[in-house]
């Protein structure tokens, strides 16, 4: 394996690698980009092809290629291995297990889900049993090539076809369940769960299957929307796969896999409900929607997004239900910073509906899509009666807490000038009114920097490249003054003399100190002023937490009435704050 990652990373240089995700510049021998990991204006991502590192100077992340992939692409070391392996042309070790024992389970249980979509695929277009969903798949409009793209199958109505046919290849009705194809009733009988239905294959991110989404043949109108096979009251009208170690909901985007280039080129991403609300436009060419399965909008597929746009486009269902999504969804991506458009469908009920009427009226409707904020303003105008109470509730309810959710001042400006104007409200009040709900603003999905790493990483780089700097350093700081294991670890092995040069957070953190010296224009005095300050922020850091917690002590001691404890606290504190401003001195 280890042969195999040296050949990939032969094979690939790092800057083609990160330009093929982000713009990246020449900048002397390295190259520069805007960070995609953090929000900011001017690039402080830099990257090297004679080290084969990048590292970003705002947020303090950095590594190789992998990382880089790992980072951006949200996956796994192995996921990443894949993706660079094939980019590079290079063929993995195949894995394969003497015996099913060896598996490990997620691989077990995904293989199930592969094989159980392949069975299913062919049931559908070469068996007798599968003629009557063809014909109703076909009757939806949908293609051969369609059909075969997103691996549509049907599942005979038996309860064990897909459990004898599996059982040949030695797989467990257990593993089955595991992997959520087949279910156990109360007297632990396993079942096939998909039975006399239309099957659409959930893929992951990667295109591999992880669950299913069943449709039943005839719809009778009866089955309860958006609601699991509920034992009695009539069929749901899907039945979904439940989680398992492969699948879980919350991060899974139906069609994301097909989707993801297309909404990368085009900048943008369209948001439907359902599955036949995502294959339809796909069919139709439009192939950067993405289907949530009827289930509220998550912050983790926010960002899985949000690596690829930051453009969002709601087209949920007519109804109240879909609605009453777009609202949440559209809230929780405001907060964190996505710009929203809203798709108007007039006389249909679903995007599968509008496409299957003409691919042009799709077009025409995402084209027109309207501001998030624009819809409900304009619901406010067309659904009350102009300078109503009802309006003014209406507008305080609904429209305002969604101003407080804009970060940027201008626009944030426009509407409430916008607002004032055409609904006779006073700028004033409108400005009251938004305050509390600003705090909520932007988290989560652009994380800066973990902690101190950046600065720890810099006092690393500088002990390893300067040993005046090294010197003092080893005085000043202890292990305990990093809160990350990998660079605490690096630091003991820098005390302790072992060799770190082939280290790879090592060589991130010299090449992060060599491009500040390069920044400098090696003026290396100008250097070690940066780098003593960095340290003097570290130490800064760990003491101001440190005052905290014995801050925290002495309120108990207090509350214990512990007098003695008291006093000793007291001057430990009086120690740390002393020590403190020797360090901010420093700055
Ligand atoms: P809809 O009820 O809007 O169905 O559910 P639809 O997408 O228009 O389906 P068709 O066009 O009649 O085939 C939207 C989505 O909600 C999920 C499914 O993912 C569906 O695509 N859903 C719906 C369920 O999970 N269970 C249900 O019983 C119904
Ligand atoms: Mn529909």
């Amino acid at each position: 394996m280890d042969n195999t990652l040296q050949d990939i990373k032969d094979k690939l240089n790092i800057a083609d690698v990160i330009s093929g995700y982000i713009q990246i510049k020449k900048a002397g021998a390295n190259f520069r980009a805007l960070c995609p990991f953090h929000n900011e204006k001017t690039p402080s991502l830099n990257i090297s092809p004679q080290k084969q590192i990048w590292h970003c100077f705002g947020c303090g992340e950095g590594g190789d290629i992998f990382g880089f992939v790992m980072r951006y692409e949200n996956v796994e070391f192995k996921d990443a291995l894949k993706i660079l392996a094939q980019k590079a042309g290079v063929s993995l070790p195949e894995y394969r297990p003497q015996n099913p024992a060896e598996q490990s389970e997620k691989e077990l249980l995904s293989r199930i889900n592969n094989f159980a979509s392949r069975f299913y695929h062919e049931i559908l277009i070469k068996d007798k049993r599968g003629a009557p969903a063809l014909e109703y798949l076909k009757n939806r409009g949908l293609t051969d090539g369609t059909i075969k793209q997103w691996q549509i199958g049907y599942a005979p109505d038996d309860f064990h076809s897909l459990e004898q046919a599996l059982a040949k290849k030695k797989v467990s009705a257990a593993d089955l369940v595991k992997a959520g194809v087949s279910a156990k009733n109360e007297r632990g009988q396993i079942y096939d769960r998909f039975r006399g239905r239309v099957t659409f294959p959930i893929f992951n991110y990667f295109g591999e299957v992880v669950g299913f989404s069943a449709r039943i043949l005839i719809d009778d109108g009866k089955s309860a929307p958006n609601r699991p096979s509920a034992s009695g009251a009539g069929q749901a009208k899907y039945v979904n796969s439940p989680e398992t170690l492969i699948y879980n909901k919350s991060k899974i985007l139906f069609g994301l896999n097909f989707a993801k280039e297309s909404i990368r080129k085009a900048d943008e991403a369209v948001i439907v409900e359902g599955q036949m609300d995502c294959i339809a436009p796909h069919q139709a060419d439009f192939k950067n929607v993405v289907a949530t399965s009827g289930t509220a909008l998550t912050e983790q597929q926010l960002m899985m997004l949000g690596r690829l746009t930051k453009n969002l486009k709601f087209c949920f269902d007519t109804d109240t239900a879909g609605r009453a999504a777009s609202r949440r969804a559209g809230e929780l991506a405001l907060k964190h910073g996505f710009r929203i458009k809203v798709i108007e469908l007039k006389n249909v009920k679903d995007p599968d509906e509008l496409v299957r009427r003409s691919p042009n009226l799709w077009q025409k409707a995402v084209s027109e899509a309207v501001w998030f904020l624009d819809y409900y303003i304009n619901l406010a105008e067309s659904s009350f009666l102009p300078g109503s109470v009802e309006q003014k509730h209406y507008l305080s309810r609904e429209v305002l807490p969604l101003l407080g959710f804009i970060s940027d001042p201008l626009e944030q400006d426009h509407y409430i000038l916008q607002m004032a104007r055409r609904f006779g409200i006073s700028e004033k009040v409108i400005r009251q009114e938004i305050r509390p709900a600003q705090v909520a603003v932007q988290t989560a999905i652009h994380p800066q920097s973990s902690g101190n790493l950046l600065l720890e990483k810099e006092v690393l780089g500088g002990m390893l490249l300067l040993t005046e700097f090294s010197e003092r350093a080893k005085t000043e700081i202890s292990p305990e003054d990093f809160e990350h294991n990998e660079t605490k670890q690096l630091f003991m092995n820098v005390l302790t003399n072992v060799d770190s040069s082939r280290d790879a957070l090592a060589k991130e953190a010299v090449f992060m100190v060599e491009s500040q010296l390069d920044e400098l224009g090696g003026n290396k005095p100008a250097l070690l002023r940066e780098l003593f300050k960095a340290l003097a922020l570290l130490k800064i850091s760990g003491l101001k937490k440190r005052q905290n917690q014995l801050q925290t002590e002495i309120k108990m001691a207090e509350m214990a009435k512990n007098q003695a404890k008291i006093e000793e606290l007291n001057r430990l504190f009086a120690q740390v704050s002393s020590e403190k401003m020797k360090f901010e001195a420093m700055l």
